[in-house]
């Protein structure tokens, strides 16, 4: 390319939340290098899909896509084509794109995050496809530009990894073991969000309660928590995800006592009846993650709960699926995060008999989905009348209004201009439809 040409990246970021970061993570380091972010692939000179793995039909979907840029390729001979994430820590997918997919420049996985820009120098000086995948564990990378998708909300990652190993996860395989970031970092990194005008800080973990472990001070996360209530600002405070397992009182009582800490717990409980959740992993039963529920709500009486559910796993049957949903009924979710149950290569459960055939799964799943409406709509009905804080977000597609999120994570739909975006308001509930709240700033 001619010089003073500047080049154009486009990122693509499946996945949760943590992939998300490393995604914003990747942007930092495109930038630096002099790339210009674009969302437009027929001008972009690097293209690169950070990668999900946790579901079939995730995977199944990136490769359609990477199989789509073949054409483009041949029309852009100069493109280069990277994949990068979950899916790419996994060797069979990595010798699938190794044979099936000769285009493809460069991959990489999530332990290789911050080797981004000389393993991209290898591809372009070298002109040869470069590899590079499962190496050191024990990294955490600190001060990596971060080029963040939002100015009021942002993630900060506190750990990273998995021990859990919850029979049907990939996660653990992918994400390596689990390691903390030191206190001071985490502080810090929040420290400069409040002063550059962040209003919402999301601390990112597969298991929060986690935290500390593997560091030489002792600290736990709900500590870590109160340290950061602690700092100084106008902000609040999210976090995700908490494992039922470890889910301690200590953890409620600094959210009940903590003025800038949501109240909203995501907790996800898979599934309601023990014979599963043993099988599954999840080292808790039904009556420990009621317990824990029920001392959240009598600490925190206006507390929002959500929570993940699989459908369908190996064995699972339909009395037993009935317990997820009694579970359901007796907790009241604001919102469930549901999915049927995906085989993934190399898991324990990979190898468990799987009898219930996919269109009964379906069916079980969406009478979860149609209780589940119905108590999101109930709470957010009881939602009206009363005066909330909110964090207003951004425009919506409606004229003149605006969106904003209560402490709980739910949307509201205020009347308003944009001067209030980035800002904290009391919002008067006067409506609610499904699962959207209506408002007026009072
Ligand atoms: N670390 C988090 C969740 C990570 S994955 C936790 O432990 O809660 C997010 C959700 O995806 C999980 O909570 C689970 O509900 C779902 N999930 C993970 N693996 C799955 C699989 N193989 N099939 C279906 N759902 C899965
Ligand atoms: Fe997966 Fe379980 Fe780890 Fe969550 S805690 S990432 S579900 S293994
Ligand atoms: Fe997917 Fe990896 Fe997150 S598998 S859910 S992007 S940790």
């Amino acid at each position: 390319r001619a010089i003073g040409y500047v080049p154009k990246a486009l990122i693509r970021t499946y996945g949760c939340q943590q992939n998300v970061s490393d995604g914003e993570k990747i942007k930092g380091m495109l930038a630096l290098m002099g790339y210009e972010i674009t969302e437009n692939t027929e001008e972009a000179d690097f293209i690169l899909f950070n990668t999900c793995a946790v579901r079939e039909h995730a995977e199944d979907r990136i490769f359609g896509n990477v199989g789509a840029l073949k054409a483009l390729k041949k029309r852009h001979p100069s493109l280069i084509i990277a994949l990068c994430g979950c899916m790419m820590e996994q060797e069979h997918v990595a010798e699938r794109i190794k044979n099936s997919f000769p285009f493809v420049n460069l991959l990489f996985g999530t332990h290789s995050l911050h080797r981004l820009p000389l393993l991209l120098c290898k591809v372009l000086e070298d002109e040869k496809r470069v590899f590079e995948r499962g190496i050191d564990d024990n990294i955490i990378p600190e001060g990596l530009p971060v080029k963040r998708d939002g100015k009021y909300k942002a993630f900060v990652p506190i750990m990273y990894g998995c021990d859990n190993f919850c029979s049907y996860c990939i996660v653990p395989h992918v994400r390596g073991r689990e390691r903390s970031r030191k206190p001071e970092d985490i502080i810090n990194e929040v420290n400069t969000l409040i002063k550059s005008g962040c209003k919402e800080i999301t601390l990112l973990g597969q298991n929060v309660n986690s935290y500390g472990k593997n560091l030489d001070e002792k600290i736990n996360f709900a500590q870590l928590l109160q340290q950061i209530n602690d700092l100084e600002g106008d902000f609040r405070i999210r976090f995700m995800t908490s494992h039922p397992k470890d889910a301690t009182e200590e953890l409620i009582d600094t959210i009940a006592k903590g003025e800038k800490i949501c109240n909203h717990l995501h907790l996800p409980f898979q599934s309601g009846n023990d014979r599963i959740l043993e099988k599954m992993n999840r080292h808790y039963d039904r009556e420990k993650y009621l317990k824990i529920i029920s001392y959240a709500k009598e600490k925190i009486p206006n507390i929002s709960l959500t929570s993940d559910v699989i459908v369908g796993f190996p064995g699972e049957t339909y009395e037993e699926f009935c317990d997820t949903l009694s579970l359901v009924k007796e907790v009241k979710f604001m919102a469930l995060f549901t999915f049927i149950y995906s085989k993934r290569k190399g898991t324990l459960a990979e190898k468990m008999e799987d009898l219930i055939p996919y269109g009964e799964k379906s069916k079980w799943f969406t009478q979860l989905l149609e209780v589940q409406k119905e108590i999101s709509s109930e709470i957010c009905a009881s939602m009206i009348g009363k005066v909330m804080s909110v964090l207003v977000e951004e425009k919506s597609n409606k004229e003149n209004i605006l969106n904003a999120r209560t402490q709980g994570n739910i949307v509201v739909e205020l009347k308003g201009d944009e001067s209030y975006i980035g800002k904290f308001v009391n919002a008067k509930i006067t409506g609610s439809k499904n699962w959207i709240l209506t408002g007026e700033i009072v």
